[in-house]
């Protein structure tokens, strides 16, 4: 399904196009995020981006609402990405974030993750949303804190990447 378009002062979201890829590859061209995504290159080419960017208009074209991901756009171009995915309408759904680094650390992640939570609970009708954190992300732990997640454990070894398995923690707001 495609993302609704959300303006705030600081950033907008909206559904993502080829023509982002540039933008795109630009911001997500960093070991640390690397790092700390489950799947996320690096390198990160310009293809990497145009790959990634069809399968995301793929989503968009589709009605099923299993997932939904949202550009984050500052200064005309897209320097991170919010996703919800294995969305189940009127129950539950994970989020995963990244920004590029140059934006790190003015308080931004937090406040997309408070609107694409607020769009999950009303108009998802979610009950659950999950994030799940590697155990070395402090700054990720951090926004999700920050937003009221809960911290409910660890799963080990729930990732592999490479030849490694790691542990991930699981953080979630509910509601009634
Ligand atoms: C994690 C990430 C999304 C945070 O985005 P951001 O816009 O910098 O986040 P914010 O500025 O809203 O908040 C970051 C918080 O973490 C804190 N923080 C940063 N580094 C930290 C560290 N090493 N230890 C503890 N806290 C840390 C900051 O101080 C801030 O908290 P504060 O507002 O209480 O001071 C961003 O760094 C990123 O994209 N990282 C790479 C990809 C990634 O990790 N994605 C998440 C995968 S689960």
């Amino acid at each position: 399904m495609k993302s609704k378009i959300i303006k705030t002062k600081d950033f907008i979201l909206r559904p993502l196009y080829l023509s982002d890829a540039e933008s795109v590859a630009k911001h997500a061209h960093n070991r640390i995020i690397s790092r700390n995504m489950a799947r996320f290159p690096y390198p990160y080419k310009k293809r990497d981006a145009e790959v990634w960017l069809r399968r995301v208009v793929n989503y968009q074209r589709r009605k099923k609402q299993a997932n939904i991901v949202f550009g984050i756009e500052i200064d005309g171009g897209i320097v991170g990405a919010i996703n919800m995915h294995r969305i189940v309408p009127g129950h539950k759904a994970e989020i995963g974030y990244w920004i590029g680094k140059e934006y790190w650390g003015r308080g931004l992640m937090s406040k997309v993750i408070k609107e694409v939570v607020s769009y999950g609970f009303r108009e998802l009708k979610l009950k659950r949303i999950t994030a799940k954190v590697f155990p070395f992300n402090k700054a990720s732990m951090r926004v999700l804190e920050k937003n009221h997640f809960k911290f409910e454990g660890i799963l080990k070894k729930e990732e592999k990447k490479g030849n490694k398995y790691l542990d991930t923690h699981v953080y979630a707001k509910v509601r009634k």
